[in-house]
């Protein structure tokens, strides 16, 4: 309701995900495969990626459209040079009410320790951390780049320190690699943080078209809480907002929450409000998208903003994207999922 857009769907615009660079420094084999991005692997040259004026001018036209949430991803944003001065732009950015923006940003952490506090200074509000596991040779072979542990958990509390909580951290687990991380995790995110960290644990997906996704290495949301269950009694939490991918879980004892991210085996396409927006200016109306639209060749053609944002309503209008669900009632998708965006492009 009130939505300024509806989609075919009737859903709102609501979030735009911006990508900000396809580089990433790590390689988790569910997102960049060593094997594929490899030393010959070309990643996007300077001049195709949209500058920080494109990204704040097209930002401000969404708000106009109903976007209410920002979120900067990768690869790894934090590889972006200058980042902060982008995440300064966007900042300052104001709804038709007169209000800031959620602005947050999602990261690998590796980079975390060194700039949490330019971020805050920046006008970054919070902060979502992907980690995988706590023990370092689990941990290791999901990044495939020998990454320790230690330094992204030196990131989160840096990040808590400086007033980016709370924290949410963002573990992708995947059956027989990393399962055996699920309780350490939790355990160690109930115990440490007074309830300032959000644990979220998220199913693998068949996203992009190179990490090889089998069923047989998702790991169901249903059969996580169960075992989280046997430890640690949880109850249900209402969505904080229309259109969430997480459901929420609070401890029974009051020591905090966790997320469930279950996209494989419950799809949350019925009230997807997210837009997506690639490094070189593609506009992609689902994750799972084939092809982009070139926002970037309408920008360089001298579009005014009011042709802009006709252009992005009519979009909008016309998207009707539902891959998971359609996924998971088993029906025929549409098109060849060897055409499908990659994760590291998009930013999940
Ligand atoms: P908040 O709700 O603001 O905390 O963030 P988020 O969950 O929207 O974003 P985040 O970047 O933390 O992503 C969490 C997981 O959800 C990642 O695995 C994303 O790829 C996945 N995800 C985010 N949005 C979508 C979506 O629209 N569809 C699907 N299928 N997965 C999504
Ligand atoms: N399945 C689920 N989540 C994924 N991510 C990257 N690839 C996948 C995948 N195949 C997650 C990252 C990050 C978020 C943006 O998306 O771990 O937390
Ligand atoms: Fe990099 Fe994130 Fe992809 Fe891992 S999931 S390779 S950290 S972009
Ligand atoms: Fe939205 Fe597509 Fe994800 Fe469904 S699969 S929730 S439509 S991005």
């Amino acid at each position: 309701e009130g939505a300024l857009v509806a989609d075919a769907l009737g859903r709102a615009l609501h979030d735009l995900r911006i990508s900000v660079t396809d580089r990433c420094n790590f390689r988790c084999s569910y997102c960049m495969p060593k094997e594929v991005f490899d030393h010959y692997h070309q990643f996007l040259p300077h001049a195709e990626l949209l500058s920080f004026e494109e990204i704040t001018r097209l930002a401000g036209i969404f708000v106009g459209l109903g976007v209410r949430k920002l979120r900067l991803t990768g690869g790894e944003p934090l590889l972006r040079r200058g980042i902060e001065s982008l995440i300064a732009m966007l900042a300052a950015l104001r709804t038709p009410e007169g209000q800031a923006l959620d602005l947050t940003l999602t990261t690998n952490g590796s980079l975390l320790a060194r700039k949490a506090a330019a971020l805050k200074a920046a006008g970054l509000q919070r902060i979502t951390v992907s980690l995988d596991g706590l023990d370092d040779a689990v941990f290791q072979r999901m990044n495939d780049v020998g990454f320790p542990v230690g330094e992204v958990l030196r990131g989160i509390e840096t990040a808590l320190d400086v007033g980016l909580g709370p924290v949410k951290v963002n573990m992708v687990v995947k059956r027989g690699v990393n399962e055996d991380q699920i309780l350490p995790m939790a355990r160690h995110f109930r115990d440490h943080y007074g309830g300032a960290v959000v644990l979220r644990f998220i199913e693998y997906m068949d996203v992009g078209a190179t990490n090889g996704w089998r069923m047989d290495e998702v790991l169901p949301s249903r059969e996580l809480l169960a075992r989280l269950q046997a430890e640690f009694p949880l109850r249900q939490l209402d969505a904080a907002a229309p259109g969430e991918t997480a459901e929420r879980w609070a401890y029974a004892d009051g020591r905090g929450e966790i997320g469930l991210i279950s996209s494989v085996t419950q799809a949350f396409c019925g009230d997807c409000n997210r837009a997506r927006l690639s490094t070189e200016g593609k506009l992609y109306t689902c994750l799972f998208a084939h092809a982009g639209h070139d926002l970037r060749a309408l920008l360089r053609g001298g579009a005014s903003d009011a042709q802009m944002r006709a252009a992005l309503g009519a979009l909008w209008a016309r998207r009707d994207d539902r891959y998971s669900q359609l996924r998971g009632q088993g029906q025929a998708l549409p098109g060849d999922g060897s055409r499908r965006v990659e994760m590291h492009y998009i930013g999940g």
